[in-house]
């Protein structure tokens, strides 16, 4: 890198879905806002869901969201793409298929023309290797540069995978490894090895497509993606929203290990605090090392798919997702709800 260009991780205050507003925050906020009704939606944002969901026929439906973060790596082309999968996510993890895009940025006045035209070739590279379209878009001037997509995609009404379906019996897959937050922000502070951050860039920039493609052939009940709020986050919406519990086994969750590594040094990222604050009082940590728990709050960006499949399909699920995303884990189940906590670590 030339000594005069901008490291663009340096003008973020926080790194990608780290910069997250936390979930608990996020409910106080929307707190006694009227929601209006309307028989067609069939996920509002009332469902804490990865995307909204609006039936247009009997065979198709709507499914729209829109993620964007301060830069997460200081080469604009990477941030771009990194950006563009972590959007694109949330219609995967509904299974549903992106299909028009729209470009949100925020760019200071002084950012490297050369650099803003490689973070856009990034997020066009992605939703072109989606299958979708950028159609346009809106960028406004801003000391800290943001970027992501407003994402609309399809999917059969009776086909959407919501984050509230799980059931007692299903078994819990997961798509690739836990520890990109922690290795982030030790990226940012200079504490990361190249290959480290070769392999996270390799791991944020993966599309969950893969996961996805293979998921929608097999009976699964739930789905949602890994990201701001971490497994442990996004694995308690699961639960809450399903009316469930679910227990995991720490030992099958793949750590990075350089991330095992930091986090056992407690190099955190500031999400992973929130993170822990908002799931604690649900989760009943058993016998996982601190270190372990950590990586479990520690907020992702374009993580991977949890899954609750149906216990008759998740061998062969789980056969086919090896050979079709980063790092394919059978790391629990789906039991029924007994009160109290509900997320249980062995
Ligand atoms: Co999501
Ligand atoms: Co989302
Ligand atoms: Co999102």
């Amino acid at each position: 890198m030339a000594e005069n260009e901008v490291k663009l991780t340096k003008l973020a205050r926080c790194a990608g879905c780290g910069a997250k507003v936390g979930a608990g925050v996020l409910a106080r906020l929307l707190e006694g806002i009227r929601v209006h009704q309307d028989p067609n939606l069939l996920v509002g944002f009332d469902k804490s869901d990865d995307a909204s969901v609006y039936k247009i026929s009997e065979d198709l439906a709507l499914v729209q969201t829109v993620d964007f973060f301060p830069p997460i790596a200081d080469d604009p082309y990477l941030f771009g793409q990194i950006a563009a999968a972590n959007a694109l996510s949330d219609v995967y993890a509904m299974g549903g298929e992106p299909r028009l895009c729209l470009n949100i940025m925020a760019v200071p006045k002084d950012m490297p023309q050369e650099a803003v035209h490689e973070l856009l070739r990034g997020g066009y590279d992605k939703v072109y290797e989606a299958g979708a379209l950028i159609t346009g878009g809106h960028s406004i001037l801003d000391d800290e540069p943001k970027y992501g997509l407003a994402v609309t995609g399809f999917v059969h009404p009776d086909k959407m995978l919501t984050n509230s379906g799980a059931k007692p019996g299903d078994v819990l897959l997961f798509t690739k490894p836990l520890g990109i937050g922690v290795l982030t922000t030790a990226a940012k502070a200079e504490l990361a090895s190249q290959s480290s951050i070769a392999c996270i860039h390799r791991l944020m920039t993966t599309l969950n497509k893969g996961a996805r493609d293979v998921m929608v052939n097999h009976r699964v009940h739930a789905c949602t993606d890994v990201t701001g709020f971490g497994l442990l986050g996004h694995g308690l919406e699961m639960a809450q929203g399903s009316g469930v519990e679910l227990e995991i086994d720490v030992s099958a969750v793949d750590f990075l290990p350089e991330a095992a590594e930091l986090a056992r040094m407690g190099i955190l990222p500031e999400g992973m605090y929130r993170n822990r604050s908002f799931a604690e009082n649900s989760v009943d940590p058993g016998t996982a090392e601190l270190w372990q728990q950590d990586l479990l709050y520690d907020p992702q960006t374009s993580g991977g798919l949890l899954m609750a499949a149906d216990p008759a399909d998740a061998d062969a699920l789980f056969e086919a997702l090896k050979a079709a995303v980063p790092s394919a884990q059978r790391i629990g189940t789906v039991r029924e709800y007994r009160g109290g906590k509900r997320i249980f670590l062995k």
